[in-house]
Parts: C-alpha cells; structure tokens; sequence
C-alpha cells in the first residue's frame, strides 16, 4: 500500500528511496517495494546524457514521472523541481509543483537548497504539496559550490548544511536529502531534526538511504562510485548479451524456425502461384508438418 507523508515521516525502520526515470523502473522499484521513488534530476546525466542536472526541464522530468507513475501506482513518488523551475520565486515555484501533482502523478516535489529556498517551501507546503528539502552537495549549482564534491568539511559550511536542514524542516518538508557530507555531520544533522533524513553519500546515521538507480545496478561499466553499492552489472550483462545477438545474426544461429510464424501451406501454394513462384512445395509441406504438430 502507498506510504503517506505521516507514516514516512513516524517511521522507525530504515526508509528506502531509489531514483527510477521509466516504466519498467517504476514497476521494479514497486514489487521491490521500495517505500519511495524519486524522479530525480539525475535524469539529465544518466538517462538523456546531458552535461549537467541544470539542463533538465519540466517537460523532461514530467515525461518521465508520468511513465515511471504508470508503472509504480501504489509507491510513493517524488518528483524533482528541476533548475530554473522555483528559483525565479514563489509563484514560478507553486505552478511547477502544481504541474508536477497534476500532470505528472507526484505525491511530493524535492527541491535543492537551504535557507534561501525556505520562503518557497513554506509555499508549497501551505497549498497541501509535500517537499522533500535537498541539502549538503546540490547538483543543479554545484559550479557554485566548488564542483561535485563533499560539503560541509569546515565548521562553516557544516553550520551552513545543518541550517539549511533546519531551515527546510521549518517551512514544513517531511524529509531532507542529505547528499555528500561527512557521515558525522549527517549523524549530527539526522539527531537535531524530527523530520527523516534521507542520506546519499552520508553515511549509515540518516534515517533513510537514495540511490540512483544507475549505481546500483552498475548500468554504467566501469568503476564503481564510493557512495554507491551496485547490487548488479546491468551493463556489463547488458554488453554482453548484445555481443551474443550480433554473434549469432551474423553466424544465421538465430532466428530459428521456433522464432517465426508458420502459414498454412494451402495459402503459401496460392500465395507462390500468384507470384509465379515454381519453386518446389518442399517448404510449404515442412510448414505443413509443423501445423499438424502444433495442432
Ligand atoms: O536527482 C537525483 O537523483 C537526486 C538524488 C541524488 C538525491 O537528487
């Protein structure tokens, strides 16, 4: 059954969120039953292959949260604001949580950023739209914050994660992406909140756990990233299987007769004698014999 924002928020056990961008995501992620989904931003890097998560749009990430909602109908499903979907104030902000609601199945929005974003959470919130706050490491203005790397290693800037923390529990987020700092931090952060914090690449302290789907199903070969455990090669299997395909199209191992359709040999007769076809019935009492195996 789909979780609601109080039992996500009581809680006792572990919550687990994982980022899914398409159908067959949305209906894994749910029989795995995952108590929530996150169309995240990410969208842009793993799935569309742009440079940044600020290239991603509405219409990108609403495309996909409407697919990932019809394969996951009873899970809980966040949707990230995208860049330049909030930052230009309050009401840019309520239309594009609105559309996300409305057009793309959300039951939340997750937004970036700590207290300069508190007025457009406490808006949201207060037309009845859950959101998920997003500190610590944000993607969407990483190039401001040094590139994607650990936040919140000085004492400054781990006063500043905690008061961006705060700060979103204030205006009235039901939970708060911790993403890339110290696990101690993400500990300290977790212990002074009563809402859940959700951590990625901040250690085993928060009260739940993200992960891109593309870390861990390892469907990117290659080196695995440090805060992510892969949990399968997709890629590697994937690769592999496509190699076996091409393998055997070439070497004409596939298809077989078992992979095709048969017609009754009555029609293939007519159909060759329209055509002027004088090839022999041989192929034609082969299907012939087929059909009166089959039926
Ligand atoms: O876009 C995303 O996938 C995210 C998670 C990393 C939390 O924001």
């Amino acid at each position: 059954m789909k979780k609601t924002v109080p039992d996500l928020v009581r809680s006792t056990d572990n919550l687990v969120m994982v980022t899914a961008y398409d159908y067959p995501g949305g209906q894994q992620a749910e029989r795995a039953g995952v108590d929530m989904i996150l169309v995240g931003d990410s969208l842009g890097n793993v799935v569309l292959g742009y440079e940044s998560t600020a290239q991603v749009t509405m219409e990108d990430i609403i495309h996909h949260a409407r697919a990932v909602r019809r394969g996951a109908p009873d899970t809980f499903l966040v949707a990230d604001m995208p860049f330049g979907s909030f930052q230009t104030g309050v009401t840019d902000a309520l239309r594009s949580a609105v559309r996300l609601v409305k057009e793309a199945g959300a039951d939340a929005v997750k937004l970036e950023g700590g207290e300069e974003v508190e007025d457009i959470t406490r808006a949201l919130t207060r037309v009845g739209i859950p959101v998920m706050g997003h500190v610590g490491l944000r993607p969407q203005t990483a190039v401001a914050q040094g590139g994607l790397k650990v936040q919140g290693r000085t004492v400054e800037d781990a006063l500043a994660v905690l008061a961006g923390a705060r700060s979103a529990e204030r205006a009235g987020a039901f939970a708060v992406v911790l993403e890339a700092i110290p696990s101690r931090l993400a500990e300290l952060v977790t212990s002074r909140l009563r809402v859940p914090t959700v951590g990625i690449g901040a250690g085993p302290h928060c009260r739940g756990q993200v992960l891109v789907w593309h870390d861990l199903l390892g469907v990117f070969e290659g080196e695995e990233k440090k805060l992510a455990r892969r949990y399968a090669e997709l890629g590697r299997d994937a690769t592999r299987a496509l190699r076996a395909y091409a393998e055997e199209v070439r070497g004409g191992q596939f298809p077989t007769q078992e992979h095709g359709f048969l017609m009754k040999s009555d029609v293939l007769r007519a159909l060759r004698r329209e055509l002027g076809d004088d090839a022999t019935d041989t192929d034609a009492d082969a299907d012939l014999a087929e059909l009166q195996k089959l039926y």
